[in-house]
């Protein structure tokens, strides 16, 4: 990384080492904690739905390989592979390939996996998942392996309509019918018109990364041509097994009835 990447960078906000603060990380700076403090002032949920995120990160980790039997797993967006990411709960043996466009958490990462092995680290736009997909490098690691698990995860809200489309049909071509593309619905049927949630928007818009929040069927139109498998998308309460008494009913009239979004195993 050139000094003025890191200049620039530290001068602004990041969307992904925000996130990292809300998650009790220690990859952040002075300029991303004020911006976070600044949203959980107006949304206090936002810490809670962050871990429910990686909770649910962790599940999906689980069910690919445990479950699923996937032994390769290509996760787009990753933000920082703390020890609440996908690697620390699979088994021994799996191949895990993080990638984000940041090039500060592409580092920070390199730091924090420094000698994990079959735990790979890419700087790449998920905007533009053949940028991944195509590197030499990966080629190397995958071959021509195909039957591998795809993330999306806490990555939609960031991406328009045209990238998330153009993903999926690049994605669908790319993969084999084995293969199964984890996409998560970011914020779909939260309250569109929550003053709180219309400022959170305008702080991500300021700091360059705006929020996009889609219902569930818009998502799931541009998805396609790949379908959920049979359990359909499933709220983030449900995915983690959360039980909702432990949130606030205020909360959730902002969050709605999925808490943060839906997840799905889509299949070609
Ligand atoms: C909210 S975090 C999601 C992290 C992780 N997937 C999870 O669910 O815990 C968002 C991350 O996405 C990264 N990101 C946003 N847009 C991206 C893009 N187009 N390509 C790659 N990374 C992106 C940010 O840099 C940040 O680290």
């Amino acid at each position: 990384m050139s000094n003025s990447e890191s200049i620039i960078d530290m001068s602004r906000p990041s969307a992904g080492r925000m996130y990292d603060y809300m998650l009790g990380g220690h990859h952040n700076f002075e300029v991303d904690r004020q911006a976070a403090d600044q949203v959980v002032k107006m949304l206090p949920f936002l810490p809670k739905a962050a871990r429910l995120q990686r909770w649910c990160l962790q599940d999906l980790a689980i069910e690919l390989t445990e479950k699923r039997g996937y032994d390769i797993i290509i996760d787009f967006a990753s933000g920082l592979p703390t020890n609440d990411h996908i690697h620390h709960v699979v088994p021994e043996g799996t191949t895990v390939i993080y990638s984000d466009f940041d090039p500060i958490v592409v580092e920070y990462a390199r730091e924090i996996l420094a000698d994990t092995p079959n735990v790979h680290f890419f700087q790449a736009d998920a905007r533009h998942p053949e940028e991944l997909l195509n590197r030499p490098a990966v080629k190397d690691i995958i071959g021509d392996r195909r039957d591998v698990a795809l993330v999306y995860w806490g990555l939609s809200a960031f991406l328009s309509d045209e990238d998330i489309a153009n993903a999926a049909r690049y994605l669908y071509d790319w993969a084999d019918p084995a293969s199964t593309w984890v996409f998560m619905a970011q914020g779909a049927d939260m309250d569109p018109n929550s003053p709180d949630l219309m400022a959170m928007m305008q702080v991500y818009e300021k700091i360059g990364s705006p929020l996009i929040f889609r219902a569930l069927n818009w998502v799931e139109q541009l998805v396609q041509p790949w379908h959920p498998d049979e359990n359909n998308y499933v709220s983030l309460l449900d995915w983690h097994g959360m039980d909702t008494r432990e949130l606030d009913p205020e909360e959730m009239q902002t969050w709605g009835p999925a808490a943060g979004g839906y997840g799905a195993y889509l299949r070609k």
